[in-house]
């Protein structure tokens, strides 16, 4: 498989938000990514429901939601009802976070759990096979445009490893601080999805820039 670029419409003009979306549409990324904060279980507050049920009708790519909220189960039912295709749900956020993963599927998303930078890969032990998708945080959550935290290297290969030991099919995916410096070391040390925001959108030609990154790492 090719490794994957999903902007992050945190960093789109909000103003322009169907000019944004339809620019990813025809770019070469892969996913949308979608960032919903709560302003509890993260200083910040993004966008909420409606905002996803708009991107969503015009979105003609994988949706990748990324709830950064607190007590995510409570939506499980209305994010798969908005168009998302995976769910991602902060370990940090969970009390039950199996039950959490098995109804995100049951819902007929892919699953997704997020750890934050200083949350050891050891707390996935028993919860990888069930994964789809791992979401590495190499900034603190809550704001685009943060630099990359250089401890995030050591942990994708502890959770390739796990990985590998495990058989487990999910992704690695890297949310935060990703620019064309970092993103080829990323994917060489097992990164498999890069989440890029403020790089891409605050580019002169973020198409380009999108082209450019896919293309550094496949
Ligand atoms: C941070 C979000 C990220 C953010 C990435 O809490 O989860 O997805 O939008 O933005 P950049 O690429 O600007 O760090
Ligand atoms: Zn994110």
């Amino acid at each position: 498989m090719s490794n994957l670029i999903a902007p992050s419409i945190l960093a789109a003009d909000f103003a322009n938000l169907q000019r944004d979306i339809e620019m990813v549409n025809n770019s070469d990324a892969d996913w949308f990514h979608i960032d919903i904060m709560d302003g509890v279980f993260v200083p910040n507050i993004s966008f909420g429901m409606p905002v996803l049920k708009s991107i969503s009708k015009h979105a003609k790519k994988t949706i990748d939601v990324h709830l950064m909220i607190v007590d995510p189960d409570r939506y499980i039912q209305t994010f798969a009802d908005l168009g998302s295709n995976i769910l991602t749900v902060h370990y940090e956020a969970c009390t039950h976070l199996h039950r959490t993963i098995q109804a995100i599927k049951a819902a007929g998303m892919k699953a997704g759990v997020a750890i934050n930078p200083h949350t050891p890969i050891a707390v996935l032990e028993d919860i990888i096979i069930d994964l789809d998708l791992v979401c590495l945080m190499s900034v603190n959550p809550g704001f685009g445009g943060q630099s990359f935290i250089e401890n995030t290297y050591k942990k994708i290969q502890q959770l390739k490893n796990l990985i590998d030991f495990t058989k487990s099919s999910c992704l690695i995916e890297i949310d935060g601080g990703v620019t064309n410096q970092n993103a080829n070391k990323l994917i060489e040390v097992g990164a498999n999805v890069l989440v890029a925001g403020s790089y891409v959108f605050s580019a002169k030609n973020p198409t380009e820039t999108i082209a450019e990154l896919k293309k550094l790492i496949n």
